[in-house]
C-alpha cells in the first residue's frame, strides 16, 4: 500500500524533505499546498523532485491519506484543521503555533472530531520520546536554554537596552515560563513549545534565552527532574542553508514521522 500525502508549504523543510522521500516506495506526495503567489516556484520544485504531485491551494478532499504541514500558524488554520475534521491524519512540523492560547486544544478538538490524530514532530529538539515517557512517572522540573550568536537575536526583545553588537560574554536576554517566550520571542518558539508540550506544559516549563558571543551555532540544552531520575541534553544543530534559522534535524525529523507511518518495524 502506498501512503499519499499532501504535503503543505514548500519552503526549505518541504523542499528538502521532498528530497529525502524521492526514493520512498511506500510514500507517494500526491499534493503541494502553497499559496498562489509560490505556484510558479513550487511547480518547478514539484517538476524536479515529486513529478507526479500536483501544485494546489487546498488540500484535495479525495485521494489523501496524509497531510504533513511544513508552512506555519496561518497554514494550520487553513489547512490542517479541515483535514483533522475530515478524518485525514496530519503531521506537524510548526509546533510553535501551539503556543498561541487554546491553539492545541483546537487541533485536538478538530482530531477528535474527525477521529483520527494529529502527529507533532520532535523537529530541532531531541530527547522528547524520554522527557514524554518521564510525564508519565512525574516530573518536577523541566527547563530549555537558547543560545545563540548576538546578531541571532536581531529584531527581537534582546536588542531593547543593549548593543547586541558590542557583547563580549554570554548575556541572558530572556528568563522565564515557555509561554511568555513565545509571546516575546515567537519565532523562536518551536523548540520551547515542543519541549512544553511533552514536559510541564508552557506555564511550568522554564526557558532562558542567551545571546553568546562565543557560539556560532544555536545551541539548545534541556534539563529534565522527576521521578524517572534526571537529565540534560545539549544540540548543536546545523542550519539548513536554505533558510539558517531552520535545523537539517527538523528535515530528519519530519521524514522519520513519514516513514514510521509505512514501515514494518518503527523506532
Ligand atoms: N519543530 C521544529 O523544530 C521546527 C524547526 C524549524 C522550523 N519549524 C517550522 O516549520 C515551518 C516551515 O519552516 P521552513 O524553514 O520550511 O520555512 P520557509 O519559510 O522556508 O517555508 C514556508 C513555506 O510555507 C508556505 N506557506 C506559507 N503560508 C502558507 C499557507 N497559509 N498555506 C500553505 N503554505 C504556506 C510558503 O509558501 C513556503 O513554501 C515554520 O512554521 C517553522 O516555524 C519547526
Amino acid at each position: 500500500m502506498t501512503v499519499r500525502i499532501a504535503l503543505i508549504g514548500c519552503g526549505a523543510i518541504g523542499t528538502a524533505a521532498l528530497e529525502l522521500l524521492r526514493e520512498d516506495a511506500g510514500l507517494s506526495v500526491a499534493a503541494i499546498v502553497v499559496p498562489a503567489d509560490a505556484f510558479a516556484a513550487t511547480k518547478d520544485v514539484a517538476a524536479r523532485l515529486a513529478p507526479g504531485a500536483q501544485v494546489v491551494s487546498a488540500v484535495p478532499a479525495e485521494g489523501i491519506d496524509l497531510v504533513v504541514e511544513a508552512a506555519g500558524h496561518a497554514a494550520i488554520e487553513a489547512h490542517v484543521l479541515p483535514a483533522l475534521q475530515r478524518g485525514t491524519p496530519c503531521v506537524v512540523a510548526s509546533v510553535g503555533a501551539l503556543s498561541a492560547q487554546g491553539f492545541a486544544e483546537k487541533l485536538e478538538a478538530a482530531a477528535v472530531a474527525g477521529k483520527t490524530q494529529v502527529q507533532l514532530i520532535a523537529g530541532a529538539i531531541g530527547a522528547i520520546d524520554a522527557l514524554a515517557a518521564a510525564r508519565i512517572g512525574g516530573l518536577d522540573t523541566v527547563r530549555y536554554t537558547g543560545r545563540k550568536p548576538p546578531h541571532a537575536w536581531k529584531g527581537t526583545p534582546a536588542e531593547q537596552g543593549r548593543d547586541l553588537g558590542a557583547l563580549t560574554a554570554a548575556t541572558v536576554i530572556f528568563e522565564g515560563s515557555a509561554r511568555e517566550a513565545a509571546t516575546l520571542y515567537p519565532k523562536n518558539a518551536n523548540v520551547a513549545a515542543t519541549v512544553s508540550l511533552a514536559g510541564l506544559g508552557l506555564d511550568r516549563t522554564s526557558v532562558r534565552l542567551i545571546a553568546d558571543p562565543s557560539v556560532t551555532e544555536n545551541v539548545h540544552t534541556v534539563e529534565a527532574e522527576g521521578a524517572f531520575g534526571n537529565f540534560e541534553l545539549t544540540m548543536r544543530n546545523k542550519p539548513l542553508a536554505a533558510n539558517p534559522k531552520t535545523s537539517a534535524l527538523t528535515v530528519y525529523s519530519a521524514v522519520r514521522a513519514l516513514r514510521n507511518r509505512v514501515a514494518a518495524l518503527t523506532i
